[in-house]
């Protein structure tokens, strides 16, 4: 089992295989001109696998695949495959922004992909194009169609951005329960990297919204997620991640991997640690050191949860998937 330094268990490993995205969310990645990280930089899914089997014989059994936008890697179902081979019973699931799912959906599927997060902020073409930078909506919802009927499980993610989307809020929350995909909206998180003066609604606001057409009631938090779950009279669940609260990091179970091998504590701070070489010199022992180390660094919690609210983060959310 895995302990950080401050007793908690982790058991959730969530690497990135890329940085690069086809959208340019403003929320996310600065526009033009941009400049990634070499793609010789990358470390190959052989070298992200052998640090994957460090980690599962230590205790993880929750991996996630993000991005950047993982898709645009060639062969991940290949990928997903020799993770899933390796032991049975793991949760293994991918993010995406959905717009090359279509075509691959069934495959990921039948390489032992369990569920997949998908962005959808509106159910508007122009604004889908305002956010993401190019017209994406119609493929992301082939996307979304596709995977439902390939059997994934869905859960959709929402960044409710004032002036931008936050006015539909409602109408994507009845899209998603109309198909029984559960929806979580996640707080704008301040970074560096987004657009200037984007404003997200907090926890209260987009309660306040829903509760103008539903009556709902907060469902006791399970520790090993960072949302907050609500459930409607009939059953249906949503959920808000607000890494503004103070009790987002309480049961932090994760840690981050990207794809240049940069093994990440906390999705807030700088503090990395690589376990390139090892891999590279195919040293377990190493990797498995490099682990311990990051895991006795893991802070105790986020700064968007400090008080005075002008924290930001420096650490892009296109190399660390969120
Ligand atoms: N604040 C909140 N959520 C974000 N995401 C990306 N950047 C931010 C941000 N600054 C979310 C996207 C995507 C997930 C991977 O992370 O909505 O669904
Ligand atoms: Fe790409 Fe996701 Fe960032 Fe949007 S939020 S630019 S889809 S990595």
């Amino acid at each position: 089992m895995l302990l950080d330094g401050y007793g908690r268990k982790v058991n959730y490993l969530r690497v990135s295989v890329t940085e690069r995205c086809n959208f340019r969310c403003q929320y996310c990645m600065p526009e033009k001109p941009f400049s990634w990280v070499p793609k010789e930089n990358l470390l190959s899914f052989e070298e992200l696998f052998l640090f994957i089997k460090v980690g599962i014989d230590e205790g993880i059994d929750k991996i996630r695949i993000t991005g950047g936008e993982p898709l645009l890697r060639k062969g991940l179902d290949q990928f997903i495959r020799m993770i899933n081979d390796y032991k049975s019973g793991l949760d293994i699931a991918l993010t995406t922004n959905g717009y090359l799912l279509s075509d691959i959906a069934q495959d990921l599927k039948d390489a032992g992909l369990k569920r997949i997060n998908v962005s959808l902020d509106t159910l508007k073409d122009d604004v889908a194009h305002k956010i993401s930078g190019k017209d994406v909506l119609k493929k992301v919802k082939e996307g979304i169609e596709k995977a439902r009927e390939v059997g994934l499980g869905i859960k959709i993610n929402n960044v409710p951005l004032k002036g931008v989307n936050a006015e539909e809020l409602l109408d994507v929350l009845e899209y998603c329960k109309q198909r029984d995909m559960p929806i979580r909206f996640i707080e704008y998180m301040e970074n560096q990297h987004a657009k200037e003066k984007l404003v997200g609604l907090n926890s209260n606001e987009i309660q306040e919204i829903v509760a103008t057409k539903y009556n709902f009631q907060e469902v006791k938090r399970d520790t090993a997620s960072p949302a907050q779950m609500f459930e409607f009279e009939d059953g249906y669940r949503f959920g808000i991640i607000s890494p503004h609260k103070h009790d987002f990091c309480e049961d932090c179970n994760r840690i981050r991997l990207t794809a240049e091998g940069l093994l990440i504590p906390c999705l807030y701070f700088e503090e990395a640690m690589s376990i390139k070489k090892a891999v590279q010199s195919g040293d377990i022992g190493a990797a498995a050191e490099v682990l311990k180390e990051v895991l006795k660094n893991k802070p105790e919690k986020n700064k968007w949860s400090s008080d005075d609210n002008n924290e930001t983060s420096s650490r892009a959310f296109y190399e660390t998937g969120g």
